[in-house]
């Protein structure tokens, strides 16, 4: 990029939060459809992180309800915990450090059960999925979010097979690999042989935009999660995978700028 006209870092920041956002609003507003959250419930958030769906559902469920954002570590959800402390006014909202894997909570005791995007993470998927559905009452529902296949989603698999092509990606995968993993039919068959009935499969079309190619990989050089997949290559291999990425990110742009359509699956289900 010429550097007359290279980003500010805080706008390459602001881009990069920006289009993350973007590419998560339909994904949110479906899951909080079908999970059908009221006032006065009990939900329980999974892998909460930066507590946007813990703080959406305690709109929901308001001053009688409860929510209980969980993560495999306080650290994880440190943003959402500066964030509660510095509200006038308290928010229905607990804080625990438990890993899906480890739930004990009172079974039966949740209405709902919100996984937005990390059961792709769990290192034992059916363990997980018996602890959420002990967790929730009868008629209760576990609404949980994961990417489409790599096929559907350019904006990961440009970056994956930039690097692929140069080395290959093994175990423990990059956080950007392991998002894959675990798609809408691993979880859905898992989700049965859990015990789970009437599981539900929603296709979200998702998007992220950038003004231009060139903007879209200055905000790209910020991201923690692209920098872990690209440091499986060797550095003097690292330039020309972003050669590779702004080639195939430029597949995406027009007139208007750059637009990568991706998809994101919401699957739900009754314990
Ligand atoms: C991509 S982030 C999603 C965070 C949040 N749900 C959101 O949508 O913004 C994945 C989250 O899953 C958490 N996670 C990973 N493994 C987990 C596990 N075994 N149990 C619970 N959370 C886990 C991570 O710590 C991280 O916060």
């Amino acid at each position: 990029m010429n550097p007359s006209n290279a980003a500010s870092p805080a706008t390459a920041r602001q881009l990069l939060e920006a289009q993350y956002r973007e590419s998560l609003a339909a994904v949110t507003e479906r899951m909080f459809a079908v999970a059908g959250i009221g006032p006065g419930q009990r939900v329980l958030d999974i892998g909460s992180g930066s507590g946007d769906t813990a703080l959406i559902a305690a709109e929901w469920v308001g001053p009688t309800g409860r929510v209980l954002a969980t993560d495999v570590t306080l650290a994880a959800m440190q943003g959402l915990a500066a964030h509660l402390r510095a509200q006038p006014r308290s928010l229905p909202i607990a804080l625990e450090a438990v890993a899906a894997e480890s739930l004990t909570q009172m079974p039966g005791s949740f209405d709902v059960v919100l996984a937005r995007n990390c059961v792709m993470y769990f290192t034992d998927l059916p363990r997980a999925l018996a602890n959420i559905r002990a967790a929730l009452r009868t008629g209760g529902r576990f609404v949980a979010s994961v990417y489409g296949p790599l096929a559907h989603e350019p904006f990961h698999d440009i970056p994956i097979a930039a690097v692929r092509r140069r080395c290959p990606i093994t175990e423990p995968y990059p956080d950007y690999v392991q998002a894959f993993r675990a798609g809408a039919d691993v979880v859905g068959s898992a989700l049965r042989s859990a015990g789970f009935q009437s599981v539900e499969r929603h296709v979200v079309p998702t998007s992220r935009s950038f003004p231009s190619v060139p903007e879209a990989i200055e905000a790209l050089r910020l991201s923690r999660s692209l920098a872990q997949l690209l440091s499986v290559l060797p550095e003097s291999l690292r330039e020309d995978a972003w050669t590779d990425i702004e080639a195939g990110f430029r597949d995406y742009e027009s007139a208007s700028g750059l637009r990568i359509p991706g998809e994101q699956v919401v699957l739900a289900a009754t314990p």
